[in-house]
């Protein structure tokens, strides 16, 4: 298969000023090393302020890094720039949470989906045409014709939501992330909305981040889970294996919070999880999730960071526990 995105000790860090002379160091991802194979879904789940939407901006080059690595299909991209930043940015696209930010509210549907594609070059009318209407139709916008003039305050928010994947899709782009892609979409379009995002990835063998804080659709959405925590990644395996069995401490938590296995009766629901996820500006010393853990081990885990230590071919954890 081949990975597609792998990463190597990645770190991205912001850097708050707290006054003239100090400031501190958020470490929004601190230390990732992951990799996604060709048409694979990678779900990656946690808490609020966990660290993926900056991982995920991380790997479509959208974020400083700080240190580590970034390979697409096996090259360095961690330094690309001018054409080479450009081409990669033609293979890899992104699907955010709130339509709103990533679709202009003063251009039609026509101009907002073409306009990729006269970003990437694609000269001729027809052929752009042609692509337009192809990533209409993957999104059932349909009839494709009615959905071209319209402005997207004329559409709902599962179809402006469509709009965003077509805008994404119309380049046929190898690697996707979709950042909570259905969280801003009323319920009753999520699970219809997810299972248009899984078909198209699988049909084309795209390989997918898919970001959300929700295991349940985790579940159903993704081949593979790395559940990330203050950032870092503390668990990683295939779906049905962390679903049934987690590991982590983190990842049991995070599981016992989830109420319905139908992605269309969930509720928002908060973690059982005690305490409240802490600040990436103040990680703990030693394993960072020892002050909420349950199996907390005494001048173990509050001392030395676990690394993510692999138990099998697909099975990672983090934990001294294990
Ligand atoms: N541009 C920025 N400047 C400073 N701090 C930032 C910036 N972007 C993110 N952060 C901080 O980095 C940490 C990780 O944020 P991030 O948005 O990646 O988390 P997340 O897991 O996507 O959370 P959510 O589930 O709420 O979307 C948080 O502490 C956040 O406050
Ligand atoms: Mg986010």
């Amino acid at each position: 298969m081949g990975e597609v995105i792998e990463t190597r000790e990645l770190k991205v860090y912001f850097f708050l000023r707290r006054s003239l002379f100090r400031q501190r160091a958020v470490k929004a991802v601190d230390g990732v090393s992951l990799r996604i194979e060709r048409g694979e879904t990678l779900a990656l789940v946690g808490e609020s302020g966990s660290g993926k939407t900056t991982l995920g901006r991380a790997l479509l080059r959208l974020v400083e890094l700080r240190d580590g690595v970034v390979l697409f299909r096996g090259r360095d991209i961690t330094g690309l720039k001018g054409k080479g930043l450009k081409s990669f940015r033609r293979s890899a696209q992104a699907i955010f949470q709130d339509p709103y930010s990533s679709i202009s509210p003063y251009m039609n549907i026509y101009d907002i989906v073409s306009e990729p594609l006269l970003i990437h070059r694609v000269k001729e009318k027809e052929k752009r045409e042609k692509m337009l209407f192809r990533a209409l139709e993957q999104v059932n916008l349909l009839p494709v014709r009615e959905i071209l003039y319209k402005y997207p305050h004329n559409l709902s928010g599962g179809q402006r939501q469509r709009v965003s994947i077509a805008r994404a899709m119309v380049l046929e782009p190898e690697f996707v992330v979709a950042d909570e892609p259905v969280s801003m979409v009323d319920a009753s379009n999520r699970a219809e909305i997810l299972y248009l995002l899984r078909n198209l990835q699988k049909e084309k063998s795209i390989t997918f981040l898919y970001i959300t804080h929700d295991l349940a659709s985790a579940r159903h959405f993704s081949d593979r889970i790395a559940v990330m925590y203050l950032g870092t990644i503390v668990e990683t395996g295939i779906t049905g294996r962390v679903i049934e069995e987690p590991l982590h401490p983190y990842t049991r938590g995070l599981l016992a919070s989830v109420p319905e296995p139908d992605p269309l009766n969930r509720k928002k629901l908060r973690p059982l999880i005690p305490g409240e996820p802490p600040s990436a500006s103040d990680v703990p010393s030693g394993c960072p999730f020892h002050p909420r853990c349950s199996d907390f081990i005494e001048r173990l885990c509050d001392k030395a960071r676990p690394s993510l230590k692999e138990l099998s071919p697909e099975r990672s954890v983090a934990c001294h526990l294990f």
